[in-house]
């Protein structure tokens, strides 16, 4: 079991995350940025809500929560949309800022009795749940025009020349894909079960793909060229008139900067591309003579190790995140650039694999064999018959404790407000 120690720090490194991103008046905190996104002080009173219900009331509505039922419903995520919560009744921030602290002192509480792997189980999931808001938060602070309320972030390490293009091989042959309880004990639904298999040889870029090789494809057409869209990427390109990544300005007096969190600034060629649909990926993995990696694929590449024939903890080994070995935690803004982390490596030399940009798969979201709904019985099931695709590897957003090899995220192939660029991959005859 994870020491007590470990979960009350993971869950107080997450709050004090949390309590920066709404550090701001009243009137900030209700405003809506875009439909896709909710209001922040939704955020903040839905993270305490969760962890009521999933520590305090042992996961059942029915039991008596600290609010009251007609304000509890606007916390519901599946009963109210994003472009809803917004005209909702919601707790003024003081009142949200005070529910989440009684409720984490009541489950700080409750951590001195923990005594079974589920609940230990149970804190993960929130620590879990609490930075994904955030991260989601952090997407919506990006769409907010206006002057910056962020600084540009902290520094990162430099990049080094020639690894942007570069591929490596995979060999062909089985690996263990998905983890379980015993070797990740927080570990969601979606990533279970572990289970062999067989991956034909492919190659896959050595870093994601550039904001310098996007320039390519767009100096060259790509956006106004049909044979490199699939069908329903060529419509969306045109109904959308996609003709950059978003958030890069295309024309006027600012064309060729981007706006980040509302600083204007030039664009770092070496620095993974952002903020890029899945139609967009495909399209210019196509204008590159490459394609996308399957899921399998990409967690092969970042986690087997084909010395030992066993899965690492992470791409580099065992030990746990570092400023050394990735860009995660959200303090830096941005993705590093290319080649910032070579001890960062996985056994087959793929860079970055964790951090900077969450990766497009050419995968749908699919149960792996022996798939058993969690807790949380909503965060994954709904979704598998959807229209989504699966991103991998975490962005610069997500906190290391809750990032792993077979973490699996997903979102429908038009969205590009989320941390999200590409690595390419390509056959090997
Ligand atoms: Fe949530």
């Amino acid at each position: 079991m994870r020491q007590r120690e470990t979960l009350a720090r993971e869950l107080t490194t997450a709050r004090d995350r949390t309590l920066r991103l709404v550090d701001f008046d009243d009137a900030e905190l209700h405003r809506q940025y875009d439909p896709l996104m909710s209001p922040l002080v939704w955020d903040l009173a839905h993270i305490g809500w969760q962890e009521e219900l999933w520590l305090l009331r042992g996961n059942n509505p029915g039991r008596p929560g600290l609010l009251d039922p007609a304000v509890e419903r606007c916390y519901d995520a599946f009963l109210n949309s994003r472009a809803s919560r917004v005209d909702l009744p919601l707790l003024s921030p003081a009142e949200a800022r005070s529910y989440c602290s009684t409720v984490r002192n009541k489950a700080l509480d409750s951590l001195d009795a923990l005594s079974t792997d589920a609940d230990e189980f149970t804190f993960g999931l929130v620590i879990s749940h609490e930075n994904q808001h955030d991260e989601t938060m952090l997407q919506a602070l990006n769409l907010r025009t206006g002057p910056p309320l962020l600084d540009r972030g902290a520094p990162l390490p430099p990049g080094r020349p020639g690894v942007a293009g570069a591929s490596v091989l995979v060999p062909a042959g089985e690996f263990v894909l998905g983890v379980d309880a015993v070797t990740e004990p927080h570990s969601l639904d979606n990533e279970r079960c572990a289970h062999v298999v067989d991956v034909p040889a492919f190659r896959i870029g050595t870093v994601p793909v550039t904001n310098g090789e996007w320039r390519q494809f767009i100096d060259d057409g790509g956006y106004d060229d049909q044979r490199w869209w699939s069908e329903r990427g060529w419509v969306h390109r045109q109904e959308a008139d996609l003709r950059a990544p978003q958030f890069w300005n295309v024309s006027g007096d600012l064309a060729g900067t981007r706006t980040r969190f509302g600083h204007i600034e030039d664009i770092p060629a070496d620095e993974p591309v952002q903020h890029i649909t899945f139609f967009e990926a495909e399209a210019y993995a196509s204008w590159a003579g490459a394609r996308l990696p399957t899921e399998q694929e990409w967690e092969k590449a970042c986690a087997w190790d084909p010395a030992v024939n066993a899965r690492r903890r992470y791409p580099w080994g065992a030990s746990e995140p570092t400023a050394h070995l990735a860009n995660l935690g959200g303090e830096a803004l941005r993705p590093a650039p290319v080649g910032a982390y070579p001890a960062g490596a996985s056994a087959y030399g793929a860079e970055q694999m964790l951090g900077d940009v969450w990766e497009w798969t050419t995968s749908a979201l699919r149960p792996w064999p022996g798939f058993t709904p969690m807790l949380y019985e909503q965060y994954s099931a709904p979704f598998f018959d959807g229209d989504y695709k699966v991103l991998r590897g975490g962005s610069w957003a997500v906190a290391p404790s809750i990032l792993r090899p077979s973490f699996r995220n997903w979102d429908h192939p038009i969205r590009r407000q989320i941390f999200s660029g590409v690595r390419l991959a390509w056959d090997v005859a």
